[in-house]
C-alpha cells in the first residue's frame, strides 16, 4: 500500500512525529537502553540469560565457567553506569566486575571489583586505578545497604580532570590529573566498558583463604540499564575531540566535587573505607606520590 493510498502527506507524518515525540519522550526512550544497544556478550554465552526485553541479564558462574559481555565500543571519556545485583549467600572466592579496560599492551583500566564472602562476613567492595599499565592502588569499602536483595547504581566519571567512582550517587573514590599523576599516569587510552562474573578463588575472598564452595553453584549476579553516557573512540587512536566541553560530563562543574559531594565523599570514606594502599606500609613503605595530592 503506497503512503498516497493511505492518505499520507508529508505533513501529516510530521504531525504524527510531533505527537510522538510529545507522549513517548523519545530522550526518555533512547536513555532506557537495552542490552543489545550498546553491549554485546564476550564469554560464557550458555550461562547467560535476558529478562525484560533485554534489559536485564543474569551473568552465572559454575566450576568450568563464568560468564561475561562488554561495549560493543571505545569511550575517550564519559560516564559509564551499572545497575547491580550480587550474587547472595555464600559467594566467597565469586567475583562480579564492572570495569573499564583499554586491553591491549600498556594499559589504563578502572575497576570495581565486588570480592566474594561467606554468610554473614562483610561484603567487600574493591576499587582500582591502572594508568600506563600500572596498578597496585587498590581502595577497598563496606557498604551501607546489602547489595545482594536490591540493584544499585555503580558508576564512573572519566574526563580529563578527574575520575570519580560512585555508588549511587555518593562519590567513594576520586583519581585526580593533576601535577602528579600528569607524571606517573592518568588514564587517557580509549577504554571498553566491561562486566563478568569469575572465579576469583585464588586471591579474592581474605586474599585467597577463603575458597569457593562450589556446592553452590551456579552463582548469579544481575544487570540493568545499560544506557552508555560516552565518547566513541577508535581504541588505537585517542579521539582528542572526546576531551571537548560538549560533552555534558567535561564540563566545568564536572572538574571536582562540589561542596556537597565532597562533604558525602568524607563521610563514607570515614565510616566506611576498610583498606587504602596509600597508607599500607607494608606494600609501600613511601607512599605512591598520588597518595601526597588527595
Ligand atoms: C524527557 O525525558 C528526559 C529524560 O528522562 C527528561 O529529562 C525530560 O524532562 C523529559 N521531557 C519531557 C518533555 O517530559
Ligand atoms: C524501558 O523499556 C521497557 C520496554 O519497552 C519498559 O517495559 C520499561 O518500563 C521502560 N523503563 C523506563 C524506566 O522507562
Ligand atoms: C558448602 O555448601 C553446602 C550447601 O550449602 C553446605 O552444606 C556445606 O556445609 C558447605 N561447605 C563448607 C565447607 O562450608
Amino acid at each position: 500500500m503506497s503512503t498516497h493510498q493511505m492518505g499520507f502527506r508529508p505533513r501529516s507524518l510530521m504531525m504524527v512525529l510531533i505527537l510522538f515525540e510529545v507522549f513517548f519522550n523519545i530522550s526518555a526512550i533512547s536513555k532506557n537502553a537495552s542490552f543489545d544497544q550498546n553491549y554485546q556478550v564476550t564469554w560464557g554465552r550458555d550461562r547467560i540469560l535476558f529478562f525484560k526485553h533485554g534489559r536485564e541479564v543474569q551473568l552465572s558462574l559454575d566450576q568450568s565457567s563464568g560468564s561475561g559481555f562488554a561495549s560493543n565500543a571505545y569511550y575517550g571519556s564519559g560516564f559509564f553506569q551499572m545497575k547491580i545485583k550480587i550474587p547472595d549467600r555464600d559467594s566467597a572466592g565469586v567475583v562480579t566486575a564492572f570495569y573499564l579496560n583499554s586491553n591491549v599492551g600498556v594499559h589504563d583500566e578502572l575497576d570495581f571489583e565486588f570480592l566474594g564472602n561467606r554468610p554473614g562476613k562483610d561484603i567487600v567492595l574493591q576499587t582500582n586505578v591502572f594508568a600506563n599499565g600500572l596498578g597496585g592502588r587498590e581502595q577497598r569499602t563496606l557498604l551501607w545497604f546489602d547489595p545482594t536483595s536490591d540493584f544499585h547504581y555503580y558508576k564512573f566519571l572519566w574526563n580529563q580532570h578527574q575520575i570519580v567512582f560512585y555508588i549511587d550517587d555518593i562519590p567513594i573514590r576520586v583519581y585526580k590529573n593533576e601535577k602528579v599523576t600528569g607524571v606517573i599516569g592518568y588514564p587517557h587510552r580509549a577504554m571498553q566498558v566491561i562486566v563478568s562474573l569469575w572465579d576469583g578463588s585464588n586471591w579474592a575472598t581474605d586474599g585467597g583463604k577463603t575458597k569457593t564452595n562450589w556446592s553452590n553453584a551456579p552463582f548469579q549476579a544481575h544487570f540493568q540499564d545499560f544506557h552508555i553516557d560516552g565518547c566513541p573512540s577508535n581504541p588505537n587512536i585517542p579521539n582528542k575531540d572526546c576531551y571537548s566541553t560538549k560533552y555534558w560530563w567535561n564540563k566545568k562543574n564536572y572538574w571536582q566535587l562540589n561542596r556537597h559531594q565532597k562533604k558525602s565523599y568524607d563521610n563514607v570514606r570515614k565510616k566506611y573505607m576498610n583498606y587504602d594502599y596509600c597508607t599500607d606500609k607494608n606494600r609501600y613503605h613511601i607512599p605512591p606520590p598520588e597518595c601526597l595530592e588527595e
